[in-house]
């Protein structure tokens, strides 16, 4: 399939890049961006490890215009979400396939919200949208959200949700390139970062909610994150204090996170981890520099496994590589399943 990348210039845009490259399913042809539209890709200002991959060089960067989209089979999006607003609704209205990393979307009742491993049934709401005659479109969640919720799904299975208590620690990735000034981030920890909170609050909702009569009925626990930006290149730490229906073991729970495997898995998707959730025994771990990187920043990993204040609460840890498994490859993997079940 020919696919474009809306926002290809950016700190996950670039991410898409390197993930596009040699896909077995999807051939980059188109690269949109803003204050560089004309350059060819090899002149962009490259952010990632290693060097711009020979076959897209020579791209041109374009402006986003259905014009330039004419000749694609699929479009990725990751354009900051004020510019996603509109570009992405008049796509969706005009039937262009899209999977997209932007917030504009997500909480859209008709648009899917999709953890490939988390929530592959929700993929259902695109039979509204093709009776509507738009889409097929859908969404993967914000960074922090996506690494969160992927522990959580198997815990939510076996125990129910009731209550959730987060602190996230977030890489400057997360921001965007060039993202916070070096004078506010050295020496320093920032305790605000704009609208992420309430992304975490509403979207582990809908991800972990039930599709019933064509829209998703939210899942019903309570919510309470603090997000907080730290000196880490990338990788997202989270702090969780998760509260249960039912009593909680510990070790238990290692097992099941350690064991579980989903949709992508089964289906041996290109991009699908062996083992999406990796668990760490070492009392150090997991760690940003050292845990990222895991099956290729597509797994999240876990640690510090313990009881909480009571038998019904479970305290641990998480690490993700915020653009890979919390954006760019996320929306790779999610274009592997809707191809694999014949959506796009
Ligand atoms: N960073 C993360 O960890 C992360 C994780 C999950 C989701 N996201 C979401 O992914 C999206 C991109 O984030 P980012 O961190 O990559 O941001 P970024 O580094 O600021 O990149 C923004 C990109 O959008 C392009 N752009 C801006 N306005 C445009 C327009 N009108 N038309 C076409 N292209 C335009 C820019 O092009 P030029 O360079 O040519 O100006 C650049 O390529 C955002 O919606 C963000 O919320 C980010």
């Amino acid at each position: 399939m020919k696919v474009a990348l809306l926002g290809g210039t950016g700190a996950v845009g670039q991410r898409f890049v390197k993930m596009l490259s040699g896909h077995p399913w999807f051939e980059l042809t188109v690269i949109t961006g803003k204050t560089s539209v004309g350059k060819r890709y090899g002149e962009v200002n490259w952010v990632l490890e290693g060097e711009v991959p020979e076959e897209f060089r020579d791209i041109v960067v374009s402006e986003n215009s259905l014009e330039s989209l004419k000749e694609v089979d699929l479009v990725f999006s990751a354009l900051p979400s004020k510019e996603a607003r509109e570009f992405e609704r008049e796509l969706m209205n005009r039937g262009i396939p899209l999977v997209s990393n932007a917030s504009a979307l997500r909480m859209d009742p008709l648009v899917p919200l999709i953890i490939p491993e988390v929530n592959p049934d929700h993929l259902s709401l695109i039979e509204r949208q093709k009776e509507l005659g738009v889409g097929p479109a859908a969404t993967d969640p914000n960074c922090t959200t996506t690494v969160l919720t992927l522990p959580l799904k198997p815990l939510h299975d076996a125990y129910t949700l009731k209550r959730l208590d987060v602190a996230s620690y977030q890489a400057l990735s997360g921001a965007g390139y060039p993202g916070v000034p070096s004078y506010d981030i050295v020496d320093n920890v920032i305790p605000f970062i704009s609208g992420e909170e309430e992304k975490v609050q509403n979207e582990t909702k809908k991800l972990l909610g039930e599709v019933d009569g064509g829209e998703v009925k939210f899942a019903s626990f309570d919510v309470q994150a603090t997000c907080v930006r730290v000196p880490v290149l990338d990788g997202h730490m989270v702090a969780v204090h998760a509260e249960f229906e039912e009593e909680v073991d510990p070790e238990e729970a290692a097992k099941l996170l350690e064991n579980f495997s989903s949709e992508p898995q089964r289906l041996e998707l290109p991009t699908a981890p062996a083992r999406p959730i990796h668990v760490r025994g070492e009392e150090n771990r997991p760690q940003p520099r050292y845990d990222r990187d895991a099956e290729g920043g597509m797994s999240v990993v876990v640690g510090r496994i313990r009881k909480g204040a009571n038998r019904h609460s479970l305290l641990f840890v998480v690490v993700g590589h915020n653009t890979v498994r919390g954006a760019a490859g996320q929306a790779i993997l999610l274009a592997e399943l809707m191809r694999a079940k014949n959506i796009i």
